[in-house]
């Protein structure tokens, strides 16, 4: 364990910025950028917590700076920085990976410091090279090599490709036993404790930022575990959150079981997309996360920097593939489609987007490819017409979700069936109500009929309700979010639960033709037709295997006809709703 905290010292802006240094050992102060109000990161990132990112400063014989900070700290960042140390004495500048919210100032330091070295992968300063437009001075590290920065703060690199970048690395320190990791272990979660002492404050955070952002590439994550096995770590300093060092086990152990259980899960869709091309990986990742809750494996591939042969075998081993499309002038990227066509057989499903990035191998006669060779289109093809939003996202979202559902069918089918008859009959005698639930955030709204709704709670007044995991609403349904609950009425509820049961395609208005109007908290639609509505706030989620159990608390309510009754659902077996 290592000796901790001697100062912190804070600045803040209007904006709710400010920045906390730490020494976390010895010769090692942590720069924390907090972002109080960080709403939205990646593409599926819905924040809640705000984010933090963090750079590290070891000074010894040498002096090594690991990762800035986000642009929108330059002005608190350098001045915290040059109050430290003067940057001209710093040797290295380690890259952990070029994302631009932890490389955001690095033309800012070569400006201020321009002797400085960076270390990285070599694609990390291929990347920088091409993003500062001036020439410096650069090490390009292999996984195992080490620089010595004296006083024992000898630096062992980890090559973590994948996780989340492609040029990943990891940093360990061998005199302070910290293992720099940036974005992995990390979470989108701001507060003024620099650790992890609050293990179930932080919990769930940590696995939504893993499911985001690691799960996509588990396989990856394991091959990096096993790089690091041998390491003593007092210190896992993460790019965003806090640093882990009270639960260190647990977390690794979490990361471990969580990508054993994705790559063991029997179905695997592989997406493959080009780094830095239109809005290929953006979308990919959002089809991505659909198709995740479905509880299939997802492997994300750059395939400008994918080997032939990795690509054949991850074609191999995919039950369903999705494809942005790569720019035509690519030969690498070409050659890696003539790889995928010579690879799939008529099992597979395949989902095709566009990339936006202006020069888009057509979507159609590949599409027309694939069906020639007998694979199924798991969703029609997604047309780019402009920059993508949210509404975008959710279509994506969606299109990966109906593709692990197709994916799913049989296992879902012999679920059903696996049931025994007395058990399945005995539980069928469990009746509800009938319930439209409608969701909006943002631009984005959506609905589903729910029958497994139920009060739980009279102080404070609250329901709880099951959401199937790969259910669409499921994304506007997490804690803190808003929604309305319907109730329908008995004898008229035909209408609006044959509509609500449609099967809507990826990203379809859910609302057409059905008379709503916005809720105060969160305009949420409520249905004019409804007998009563309640409007809620999500505050906690369990997870019960399939579904998630979903308590919130009730802010407000009416009922349009006191005299009418709730529609009631009975059922005859309790193996569908
Ligand atoms: C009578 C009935 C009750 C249902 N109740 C629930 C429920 O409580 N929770 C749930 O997740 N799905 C429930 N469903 C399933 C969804 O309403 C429906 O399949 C869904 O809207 C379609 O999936 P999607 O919204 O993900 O496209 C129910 C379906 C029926 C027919």
């Amino acid at each position: 364990m290592v000796a901790l905290t001697q100062s912190t010292q804070t600045i803040s802006n209007p904006g709710r910025l400010t920045v906390e240094t730490i020494e976390i050992a010895e010769a090692t102060t942590a720069i924390r950028c907090l972002d109080w109000d960080r709403e939205r990161f990646d593409i599926e990132f819905g924040l809640q917590n705000g984010t933090t990112y963090n750079s590290f400063l070891i000074q010894a014989e040498k002096v090594a700076l690991i990762d800035t900070s986000h642009r929108k700290f330059e002005q608190l960042y350098l001045e915290i920085l040059t109050g430290l140390i003067d940057v001209n004495k710093i040797d290295y500048l380690v890259v952990s990976h070029t994302e631009p919210d932890h490389s955001g100032l690095i033309k800012d330091i070569l400006q201020l410091a321009p002797d400085i070295t960076i270390v990285g992968a070599k694609v990390a300063i291929q990347f920088l090279e091409n993003m500062v437009h001036q020439p410096f001075h650069s090490m390009i590290i292999k996984s195992g090599q080490r620089l010595d920065l004296g006083n024992g703060h000898e630096l062992e690199f980890v090559s973590a490709p994948n996780l989340h970048w492609p040029d990943t690395i990891f940093t360990y320190d061998h005199k302070t036993s910290i293992l720099y990791t940036c974005d992995v272990f990390g979470m989108h979660y701001c507060d003024d404790r620099t650790f992890d002492e609050n293990f179930t404050a932080i919990e769930e955070d940590f696995q939504y930022y893993y499911d985001c952002l690691m799960g996509p590439n588990a396989r990856s994550v394991l091959s990096a575990l096993k790089r690091i096995q041998k390491l003593t770590i007092g210190i896992v300093a993460t790019g965003h959150g806090p640093l882990l060092q009270h639960h260190i086990p647990e977390w690794i152990g979490r990361y471990q079981n969580w990508s054993l259980e994705q790559a063991k899960t029997e179905k695997l869709v592989a997406l493959f997309y080009v780094e830095d091309y239109g809005y290929s990986e953006e979308l990919v990742r959002a089809i991505a996360h659909g198709s995740a809750r479905t509880n299939v494996a997802v492997e994300l591939v750059d395939i400008n920097n994918a080997e032939p042969q990795e690509v054949r075998e991850i074609v191999a081993q995919a039950a369903g593939l999705v494809i942005g499309m790569p720019p035509q002038s690519n030969v690498v990227a070409q050659a890696a489609l003539n790889t995928i066509l010579a690879a799939v057989d008529n099992k597979q499903a395949i989902g095709l987007l566009e990339s936006g990035g202006g020069e888009d191998e057509p979507v159609y006669p590949l599409r027309n490819k694939f069906q020639e060779l007998g694979l199924t289109a798991a969703f029609s093809p997604i047309l780019i017409k402009e920059a993508p939003n949210k509404i975008v996202e959710q279509l994506c979202d969606e299109a990966g979700t109906d593709l692990g559902q197709w994916l799913n069918r049989e296992r879902t089918i012999k679920q059903i069936k696996s049931f025994d008859s007395e058990l399945e009959k005995s539980l069928g005698r469990i009746s509800t109500g009938l319930y439209i639930i409608t969701a909006k955030k943002g631009e984005v709204q959506s609905a589903m009929l729910a029958s497994w709704v139920i009060q739980a709670s009279l102080v404070p007044l609250g329901v709880a309700i099951a959401v199937a995991k790969d259910r669409a609403i499921e994304s506007l349904m997490h804690v803190g979010d808003r929604f309305v609950l319907n109730v329908l009425e008995e004898g008229r509820y035909q209408q609006l639960m044959k509509h609500f049961l449609k099967r809507f395609a990826p990203g379809a208005d859910r609302f057409a033709g059905v008379k709503t109007y916005p809720a105060a908290s969160n305009e949420s639609p409520i249905l004019a037709e409804a007998l009563a509505y309640m409007e809620c706030e999500i505050t906690t989620r369990m997870d019960c295997g399939d579904h998630w159990v979903i308590y919130s608390t009730i802010q407000s309510g009416r009922v349009a006809q006191v005299n009418a009754l709730t529609a009631v659902h009975h059922r005859k077996i309790g193996n569908h709703y």
